[in-house]
């Protein structure tokens, strides 16, 4: 069954990942979508190109966006990147960047879509994408991305005060997920998983891209329509294993 049939969706970062997989599945139910990202990587659909840690550039594309659509929806916001450095080698710079493009593009992308989302009438979604580490870190080691994602998880509960009752707001929290943002560190050279990682998680495994996509499906159809502001982990059991 077809569950976002007239729905009009932008994926920010969804040219690579899970955002990728989103907007593959979002486009098989229904949806008219649109991928804002830095480049349109493997997506054939509709893409506005733009940089969510710019103000200027997320204003030009979610515009061309909503002209394109006739309106918008749902967003997901998609768009990361990962940092790994412990404390000490933590510049200014790499703390700043990585908020830069984890929380402050997150709320870019929403502050500049809510007018098209309040003015859809009832039913318009937001679903962020967090962390696990967001909520109970692995261990040492990226102190600034644990920041942004923990960040990610508390401003998405303040949009989903500050938009209801006309948007939801919600926020995925992943696990390790097999995405080009991983590739380095999941896999040694042979192409196997990373024993000890796999053992982090009840289920001895990553996640492929297409099992986030289905929980942010539900987050963005109907079926989530009485759920938002919650932070939910799709993470193998990680955080309570
Ligand atoms: N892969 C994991 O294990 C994992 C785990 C927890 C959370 N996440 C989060 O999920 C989200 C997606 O990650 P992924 O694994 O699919 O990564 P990915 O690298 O495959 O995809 C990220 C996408 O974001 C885009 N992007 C990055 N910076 C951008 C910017 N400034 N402007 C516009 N687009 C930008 C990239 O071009 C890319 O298409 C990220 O927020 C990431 O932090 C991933």
């Amino acid at each position: 069954m077809a569950r976002l049939t007239g729905r009009k969706i932008l994926i920010a970062g969804g040219a690579s990942g899970i955002g990728q997989a989103t907007a593959e599945l979002f486009r098989r139910h229904g949806a008219a979508v649109a991928v804002l990202d830095r480049s349109a990587g493997e997506w054939d659909g509709l893409f506005v190109r733009g940089d969510v840690a710019d103000a200027v550039s997320v204003g030009k594309a979610v515009e061309a966006a909503g002209a394109a659509l006739g309106g918008l929806d749902g967003v997901v916001n998609a768009a990361g990147i990962f940092s790994a450095a412990g404390l000490a080698d933590t510049s200014a710079d790499l703390f700043s960047r990585t908020l830069a493009v984890n929380l402050l593009g997150t709320f870019l992308v929403v502050q500049a879509t809510a007018p098209l989302l309040l003015a859809s009438g009832a039913g318009a979604t937001i679903v962020n994408i967090g962390s696990g580490v967001g909520i109970t870190p692995t261990g040492p080691g990226s102190t600034a991305y644990v920041a942004s994602k923990g960040g990610v998880i508390a401003m998405t509960k303040a949009l989903a005060m500050e938009l209801a009752p006309s948007v939801r707001v919600n926020v995925v929290c992943p696990g390790a997920v097999d995405t080009p943002m991983t590739r380095s560190f999941l896999r040694d050279a042979s192409g196997a998983v990373d024993p000890a990682l796999a053992n982090r998680y009840a289920l001895r495994r990553p996640a492929q891209p297409d099992e986030l996509a289905a929980a942010i499906l539900f987050l963005t159809c109907a079926e989530s329509s009485f759920v938002t502001g919650i932070a939910l982990p799709v993470d193998g059991g990680r955080t309570f294993h």
